[in-house]
């Protein structure tokens, strides 16, 4: 008996998204490893904490192919490529990923809708809202190292970045969640 509800289309992006999720986790791991060969413990523990998110968002879709009754399929995860060259570089690389990631869901999101798959569409939207707050995260790493001077950040100022970092929640305040009594 049949029991597979997912479309060839859908199981072949839901897997490759699978595969998108564990390479970040790769760059992720490969940019905290190269942070802490410099010394900076607390963004390094940082990036650490994101890798596990990753690999985290990997399982989910895992799972739910299965739970679909569709094959997963495990292949080989590309390189995260070359180590930054800054910290300034690390966390403009982080930002473009993310939003590559975002538009990845997004493709999954378009189909499961042309499809009218509407299992695996409310199961993507808890990936647009997670996206929403990766970008969030990632653009205040871009804030934080903008402030302690970009490319040109001295000692103290990168210092003061590392121990905010290292003490800095895994995920970020949303716009949804504000009001006017708490901006
Ligand atoms: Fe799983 Fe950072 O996106």
């Amino acid at each position: 008996m049949e029991t597979n509800r997912i479309s060839p289309t859908l199981t072949a992006a839901l897997n490759a998204q699978m595969t998108n999720e564990a390479h970040n986790a790769q760059i992720y791991l490969a940019y905290a490893s190269w942070i802490s060969d410099k010394g900076y413990e607390g963004i390094a523990n940082f990036l650490f904490r994101h890798a596990n998110e990753e690999r985290n968002h990997m399982m989910k879709i895992l799972e739910y192919i299965l739970k679909r009754g569709a094959k997963v399929i495990i292949t080989e995860i590309p390189s995260p490529g070359p180590d930054p060259v800054s910290i300034n570089d690390c966390f403009e690389k982080i930002f473009k990923s993310e939003v590559e990631n975002t538009t990845n869901i997004y493709t999954i999101v378009n189909k499961s809708l042309e499809e009218q798959d509407w299992a695996t569409w409310n199961f993507m939207q808890w990936f647009v809202k997670e996206q929403t707050e990766e970008e969030t995260l990632a653009m205040e790493l871009l804030s934080k190292i903008k402030i302690a001077g970009g490319e040109n950040a001295g000692n103290d100022a990168l210092y003061a970045l590392d121990k905010d970092l290292g003490k800095t929640p895994d995920d970020a305040e949303l716009a949804q969640d504000v009001s006017v009594e708490n901006p």
